[in-house]
């Protein structure tokens, strides 16, 4: 429970931004962050330092991700990880001998960050207005969305990820660096893709030459009921972008996990690898880092995760109201699609209906999020919420949808 300035207190079905797993306040976290603070505020990671949490961190980090990704390049958050596993896709490249290798291919639709990489790797229009002119080699690609198929398919048959193996024929394979993509797209609209894809996306990135970036920063450390997204596909990327979930938003952090054979590769080129921040590796982001996550271990906050997600998902799609169009997501990360007819999927008027309902439920004291292009709502609760909890956050949102269609003023 939050309490703004005049006392008000809200239900977080958000988790502030998609991050507060293990709950705020707690005290053996910000005891962590002090007592790295009296020993080690902080020194830089330049000219071959370290600092004991980091390294604990990064060890912990490896030991956490799916096999071989055993290496890891600190950053302040999640903007800053898609551009270092940007830049160090193009860098392999480089080390292998096949600098022309430097295009990356991302969604529409895909959410990425706000820095010129990131931003330009984003496929959200709204995130680019006013800004150009954007980064190079960047050529997005239409996302695995079911419910609105962009291959107009009826049923499902997961020949989305062929279409992949399709688009990187169209742009000629031997200019494809890396596909990054979210395992559940959130920003764009919490986008689950089919069983199987990222199976199919493993094979086709492998048999292209093409080093395959998972952006987990809101997937990963538990929010979909495992560690990381991708382990429900069973598939393992050459690189992670992470952020957000690995300090519960406790102090800034984010990162890149690096596959040993791209870590291998990287150690061809001539310079060392010439980029970091000044934050890079901070000792008390670290440190709330390792006790953030010896707490979500402790209390199996993962596992909680998938076992409320289950009991979050009846009731999401317990909701009698014809205008809920498709109930969608994995662990504790859904989304609600809203539409006008369930029937033909029309889209609502207006669209951004789930502006409205956020409102509205902020309103009643629950906090929930409307995502691009304004009719789909997010829940992301922290992973501690009770299903009691749960109980008060899908009733308000019901309500809040029931009124907010009551009520719509067609654009
Ligand atoms: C999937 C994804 N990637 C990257 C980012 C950017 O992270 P940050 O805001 O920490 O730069 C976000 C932020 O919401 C995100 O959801």
């Amino acid at each position: 429970v939050l309490r703004d300035t005049e006392g008000r207190e809200y239900l977080d079905g958000l988790a502030g931004l998609w991050l507060a797993n293990s709950g705020y306040s707690r005290e053996e976290i910000a005891r962590a962050a002090y007592e790295q603070m009296k020993t080690l505020s902080y020194y830089t990671l330049f000219w071959g330092w370290s600092n004991p949490p980091a390294i604990r961190l990064a060890a912990r980090l490896a030991e956490l991700a799916p096999p071989g990704l055993n290496r890891v390049f600190f950053t302040s958050g999640g903007s800053e990880a898609n551009e270092t596993s940007i830049k160090i896709a193009r860098l392999f490249w480089e080390g292998m001998g096949r600098p022309e290798k430097d295009l990356v291919v991302t969604f529409q639709q895909a959410y990425h960050g706000v820095s010129y990489g990131a931003m330009t790797a984003t496929g959200l229009e709204t995130v680019w207005r006013g800004f150009s002119p954007f980064s190079e080699g960047f050529v997005r690609v239409p996302p695995p969305y079911g419910y609105r198929c962009p291959h107009g398919k009826d049923a499902c048959d997961a020949s989305c990820a062929d279409a992949l193996a399709e688009a990187f024929e169209a742009i000629g394979p031997q200019r494809v660096a890396a596909f990054l993509a979210e395992p559940i797209m959130g920003v764009g609209g919490v986008i689950v893709p089919p069983p199987g894809y990222f199976q199919r996306v493993r094979e086709i990135c492998g048999q292209y030459e093409v080093l395959w970036i998972a952006d987990e920063v809101i997937t990963g450390f538990g929010r979909t009921g495992t560690w990381f997204g991708v382990e429900h596909w069973g598939a393992i990327p050459d690189l992670i972008s992470f952020a957000k979930g690995v300090t519960s938003g406790y102090a800034p952090l984010g990162g890149t996990l690096v596959h040993d054979r791209v870590y291998e590769g990287l150690k061809r080129v001539e310079n060392v690898f010439n980029h970091g921040f000044t934050y890079t590796g901070h000792p008390v982001s670290c440190a709330v880092g390792l006790k953030n996550l010896e707490i979500m271990e402790r209390e199996k906050l993962p596992e909680r995760a998938a076992g409320l997600g289950k009991t979050l998902e009846a009731r999401l799609r317990a909701i009698d109201s014809p205008h809920v169009g498709e109930v969608r997501g994995m662990g504790l990360l859904w989304g609600v699609e809203l539409v006008a007819d369930r029937a033909t999927r029309a889209l609502p008027d207006p669209v951004t209906i789930g502006w409205d309902v956020q409102a509205r439920c902020r309103q009643r004291g629950v906090l929930v999020r409307g995502l691009f292009p304004g009719n789909i709502v997010a829940l992301a609760p922290p992973l501690v919420v009770t299903e009691a909890q749960l109980d008060r956050i899908v009733s308000v949102l019901a309500d809040s949808i029931a009124e907010a269609f009551r009520q719509a003023k067609p654009a």
